[in-house]
């Protein structure tokens, strides 16, 4: 017989700081945050609530595994524990130096459709523009390169959403089993069935259903029900209105963005029904 203060017993059953078996790397505006706080319904997730900046930060990268680990929330030893920094998706040193603590982690990346999504980095960084009483460009004049009439490709939130081009760095170091795409538009319209395909990929059993999501009209989004008296919708910096973009910019990003993605959907095998 098992008494509760058997040290042995009470040691195996600590809850303890693991390191994450799973990571969303990215993609950011892609829906990270709405991704990490839906898996979390799932009894078997536990996320870290911050985003660390572990891989991407040399800083922090230099204080090393145990600072990371020290950075975890407490856990079981039958869950998982989840981080998401949407910086690593884009940044040149991650994919070795998540190799190099585990090659056999998981990884997750979450993708709207590459114009939305630029369009969203830009409003997010307008808003913080603007909270400094910044003035800032227009989103015209960022994307397209005035001399040229181009698409320009120095512009950040341009590059970001060209997703081919970060996936195959990731590609030398994992093979792509080891990577799942999340579809960013279906996880606003629709998240049960993309949070169902997450839990197979991760080798959870199935515990997410349709009573821990609810519609709410007033956000015009999906909000979570971890009980009956416990709802949650995310922060309002999460499904912020756009400003509205010319149409010919549109066209002219969605056309530049084409080849890129066909290339993408090759690679991950999974198509998407962007224009
Ligand atoms: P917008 O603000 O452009 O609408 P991230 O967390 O990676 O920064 O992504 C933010 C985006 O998550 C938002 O972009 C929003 O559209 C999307 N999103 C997906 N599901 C959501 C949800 N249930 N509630 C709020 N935003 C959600």
């Amino acid at each position: 017989k098992v008494h509760l203060r058997d040290p042995e017993k009470v040691h195996l059953n600590a809850p303890v700081q693991q390191l994450p078996r799973a990571l969303i790397v990215g993609v950011r505006k892609g829906g990270t945050r709405a991704l990490l706080e839906m898996l979390n319904l799932h009894p078997a997730v536990v996320k870290a609530s911050q985003e660390i900046h572990f891989f991407d930060n040399d800083q922090n990268y230099a204080r090393g595994i145990d600072w990371y680990r020290g950075k975890m929330p407490f856990s079981f030893p039958h869950q998982i524990t989840i981080e998401k920094s949407p910086a690593y998706f884009i940044t040149e040193e991650v994919p070795e130096r998540i190799f190099k603590m585990n090659s056999s982690i998981k990884l997750l990346v979450i993708v709207r459709e590459p114009t939305t999504r630029a369009v969203s980095d830009y409003t997010q960084v307008l808003e913080g523009k603007e909270r400094k009483n910044k003035t800032y460009h227009k989103f015209e004049e960022l994307a397209v390169d005035e001399a040229t009439c181009e698409v320009n490709t120095k512009y950040k939130a341009v590059r970001t959403s060209i997703y081919t081009h970060h996936l195959e760095r990731w590609l030398h170091y994992f093979p792509a089993e080891q990577l799942h795409v999340v579809d960013g538009d279906r996880l606003i319209s629709d998240p049960l069935p993309e949070l169902q395909l997450v839990e197979r990929f991760l080798h959870l059993p199935a515990a997410i259903s349709r009573s821990n999501l609810y519609f709410n009209a007033t956000r015009g989004f999906y909000c979570l029900r971890f009980s009956l008296l416990f709802n949650k919708c995310l922060a309002g910096s999460k499904g912020r209105t756009h400003p509205a973009v010319d149409a010919s910019v549109v066209e002219k990003l969605r056309r530049f963005f084409h080849p890129f993605n066909q290339k993408f959907y090759q690679i991950t095998g999974r198509t998407f029904d962007w224009p």
